[in-house]
This record gives C-alpha cells, structure tokens and sequence, in this order.
C-alpha cells in the first residue's frame, strides 16, 4: 500500500544515502524497502517522526504548495480554509497567519473550532454544520474574502464562493464531501467567476513531488522557529 515513511538506510550502492541516514519518502507500508533513491530524501535525526510525518510530509507540502505556489498571499488579504482542524488545513491557515492575513477556518465541531482559534491562532473559526453558519461567515469576513484553500466542498462552498472578492483566488485541493457520492455536487456558477473575475486552480501534489527537497527545506525551517503547530491521533 502507498503511503510516507521514515526510514534508516541499512545497506546502500548510493553515496547521497550512506548507511545510517534517516531518510523519508513514499517507501510503502513495509518494513524494508528497496530503493533507487527517487523520490527520498536525507531528514535530520533530531526532527521527532511526528514532526516530520505530521508537517514535512505529504499535508505539509501540500499546505505549502497551495499557500505559496497557487494562493500567493499578501500581508492583510483575508483567507479562509475549509477542512481547517485536518492535516492540510490546519497548517494552510498557520502559515497565512504568520504572514500577517486575517483568517477564518471552518470545521464540523466546536471543539475543533475551538482548537483552531485558541491554539493555532486563527481569527476565526465557524462550524459548517451550524444553523447560522451564513450569518456567521458574513460577520467574520465583513471585508469578504480573497483567497479561498478548498479541501471539501459540500454546504460550505456556495456561501464561501458568494463572499469572494474581485480577482480573488481559490486553490481547489480535495473535495471530500463529494468523494463517495454518486453524483458529484453541482457547485457554483461559471457567472459568478466572471463577475468576480476568479481564478479557481486545482492541483495535485504528485505533479510537484520533485519540489520535496525545497519544500521540505521550508517547512523544516518553520518548524525549527516553532511556527507551526500539530497534533497527532493514533486509533
Ligand atoms: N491535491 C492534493 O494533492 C491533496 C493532497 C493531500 C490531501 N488532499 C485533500 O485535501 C483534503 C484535506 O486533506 P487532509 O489530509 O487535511 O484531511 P484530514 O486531516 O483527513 O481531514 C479531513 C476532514 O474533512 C472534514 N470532512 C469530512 N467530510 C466532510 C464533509 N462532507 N463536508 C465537510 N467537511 C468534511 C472532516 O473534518 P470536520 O470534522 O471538520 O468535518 C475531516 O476530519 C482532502 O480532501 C484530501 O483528499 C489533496
């Protein structure tokens, strides 16, 4: 089965993996591996395997990837995220804070709603599954909204895109709300896109897995400077 890991090199023909390093990469769910080096990568030893499955691995660089490459914030643009408490959008909305954009995150519970304003440091933080939740999102973006990081479609959508600036953009990176249905959700009007002159850009992150070493590079560095937070569940 695909899936990240952290590894120890134990016997290599390749002098940019020695024996000994630690090493991360999508190796699979085994115990060893047999590698060529593609798509590995060198990680400190002092990172905890939280740390870097949690922040350096896949939600990290896809956060980073969807922040930096697609959404290109700016000091003072309002920024929202759905899926806000999930791996990817936890740090979507840790990263646009720390360069200085006001930001609203939305989650299914108040709990989570919770953690993303009192911990991380959101401005806001609405539950889509609240009544009110249009009234909510209005009094939290009176100066609507310029960038929009999608991670799930489903009710949140329509009110989110009606709130959209001109010339705002959206980063589409996951729609869970429409993965197990039969017919996807119709979502919002191509007019509306004109009106607001939109630029509305998917993205996968298997397209950009040579990035890594950078991205990594990156998100490392905001770890080191303790500007990004996570936490890990284990069932
Ligand atoms: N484009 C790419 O390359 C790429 C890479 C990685 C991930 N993704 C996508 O990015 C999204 C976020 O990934 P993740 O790893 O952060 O996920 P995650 O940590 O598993 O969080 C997903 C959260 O989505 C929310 N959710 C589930 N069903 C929902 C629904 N019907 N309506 C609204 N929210 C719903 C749930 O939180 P609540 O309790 O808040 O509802 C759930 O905990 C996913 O759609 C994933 O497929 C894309």
């Amino acid at each position: 089965m695909r899936a990240s890991g952290i590894g120890e090199v134990v016997a290599s023909n390749n002098e940019k993996f020695p024996v000994g390093a630690r090493v991360m990469g999508l190796m699979g769910l085994t115990e060893y591996a047999i590698s060529d080096g593609n798509g590995l990568n060198v990680i400190p030893k002092e990172l905890p395997a939280e740390a870097i499955l949690s922040v350096i691995a896949l939600p990290g660089i896809t956060a980073y990837h969807g922040v930096f490459e697609v959404l290109k914030p700016e000091a003072g643009q309002t920024l929202i995220v759905t899926a806000a408490a999930g791996s990817v959008g936890s740090l979507v909305g840790q990263m646009a804070k720390n360069l200085g954009l006001t930001v609203v995150g939305v989650a299914g519970s108040d709990e989570k709603c919770q953690w993303l304003t009192k911990e991380l440091g959101f401005d806001h933080a609405i539950n889509y599954k609240d009544a009110d939740f249009v009234e909510q999102l209005t009094q939290a973006t009176p100066n609507g909204i310029d960038l929009f990081f999608e991670n799930t479609g489903g009710a949140a959508q329509g009110p989110i895109f009606e709130r959209m600036n001109a010339h705002g953009r959206i980063a589409v990176c996951g729609m869970i709300a429409d993965y197990q249905k039969a017919e996807p959700a119709p979502g919002p009007s191509w007019v509306g896109i004109i009106k607001r002159r939109l630029s509305i850009q998917g993205f996968t992150m298997p397209d950009h897995f040579h990035r890594i070493p950078e991205y990594g590079q990156a998100l490392g560095a905001m770890l080191g400077k303790g500007e990004l937070k996570y936490r890990v569940s284990c069932d």
